[in-house]
């Protein structure tokens, strides 16, 4: 704290990202990184633009990812905004979209990132709960709202909504923006990305971090119809010219040109998904059915709080909400390599789980 805070810094709530241990020996299954290293094709491109051209700026537009991305999901350049992680997406969409006088909605359950920004723009908001399974009612978002936004598959439990579902909701809803966050839809989901060009009232945001092995460069984009993205680049070029770096651009290119790296590393994790869901299930856990590269399990015998320490002592990390009450039983447990899964379950045997 400091005199020099303005009352609107005394206020914030800022977001709490999982711990980054300096510990190399962790089984670190907290953060939702994926396990593998970004595809060979990738670092050779880093390696070869990391050279003298650093010294000038990047291209302000990224022009080169944005054909990328573009070329990946059959849409136009226009229709792609690229930031420094998919948060540095969502922060413009809150601030250029949601400030309006009727409140966003967004799932009470879901990424805690969308409470921050609220908090940091001023935008009112309500939270719609949900259901007893954990699964989004979407006709409970009807009601009057100056926007809507949830991720798909939701965070933290996974859960995926079929696409017609979104489609309904984007037919009712036609005077505000849905906001579609993907960051975990490449591990067993379908894009809405297919709705942009039927709907003017769509943005989807997607990230390089999850499903590319790209978290450390920070790469994430929204796609969505032309005017959606002109309102985007207002806002970037009035905070920064220059959010994607030399190295960032060479790298999401190459990610998006090579697909069998791509297909190799998400079908791996969908598959020790599936082993690790029915181990802990024989182990007594209940598991939610997921289709992200993490899954949300409680245990009827244990609490959530004890079951995360226990793990811990034995060198594994996984998250723990606290918060709400609903979820204080669940652990959010990241897909890691087949070994690192083995780890987990030999940890939770020592601890007589
Ligand atoms: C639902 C959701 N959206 C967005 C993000 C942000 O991802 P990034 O900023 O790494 O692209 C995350 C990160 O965990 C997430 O869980």
């Amino acid at each position: 704290m400091s005199r020099f805070w303005s009352e609107f810094v005394h206020h914030l709530e800022p977001y709490v990202p999982g711990e980054q241990p300096k510990m190399a020996r962790l089984v670190k299954l907290n953060t939702n990184e994926n396990p593998y290293p970004p595809s060979d094709k990738v670092l050779k491109a880093i390696a070869d633009h990391a050279d003298a051209t650093l010294r000038l700026y990047p291209d302000p537009d990224a022009s080169a990812l944005k054909q990328a991305i573009a070329d990946f999901h059959g849409v136009q350049p226009g229709q792609v905004f690229v930031g420094n992680g998919s948060d540095e997406v969502l922060a413009h969409l809150f601030m250029g979209f949601f400030r309006q006088p009727k409140p966003l909605l967004f799932p009470d359950i879901t990424y805690s990132f969308y409470k921050v920004y609220c908090g940091l723009y001023g935008i009112d908001y309500r939270t719609v709960p949900l259901r007893e399974d954990f699964s989004l009612a979407l006709a409970d978002f009807d009601s009057h709202n100056g926007g809507i936004i949830f991720p798909n598959p939701n965070a933290p439990t996974g859960r995926l909504l079929p696409l017609t579902e979104i489609e309904a909701l984007l037919q009712r809803n036609t005077e505000s923006l849905v906001v579609v966050d993907e960051a975990y839809v490449d591990f067993g989901g379908e894009s809405a990305i297919a709705l942009v060009n039927q709907y003017p009232n769509l943005l989807v945001v997607q990230t390089l971090s999850k499903s590319r092995s790209l978290a450390g460069l920070r790469i994430g984009f929204a796609v969505g119809q032309a005017p959606l993205i002109d309102g985007l680049e207002r806002i970037k070029n009035s905070f920064n010219s220059y959010p994607m770096d030399r190295l960032a651009i060479a790298a999401g290119v190459a990610s998006f040109n090579d697909h069998a790296a791509f297909e190799e590393s998400r079908q791996r994790i969908i598959a020790s998904r599936d082993a690790l869901t029915a181990a802990l299930t024989e182990r007594g856990f209940s598991v939610l059915p997921s289709a992200a590269n993490f899954i949300f399990a409680s245990h009827p015998e244990h609490e959530g709080a004890a079951l995360a320490a226990a793990l811990r002592e034995h060198g594994v990390i996984v998250r723990h909400f606290s918060k709400p009450a609903r979820i204080a039983p669940y652990l959010r447990i990241t897909i890691g390599t087949e070994e690192q899964n083995a780890a987990l379950l030999a940890a939770l045997d020592q601890t007589g789980e």
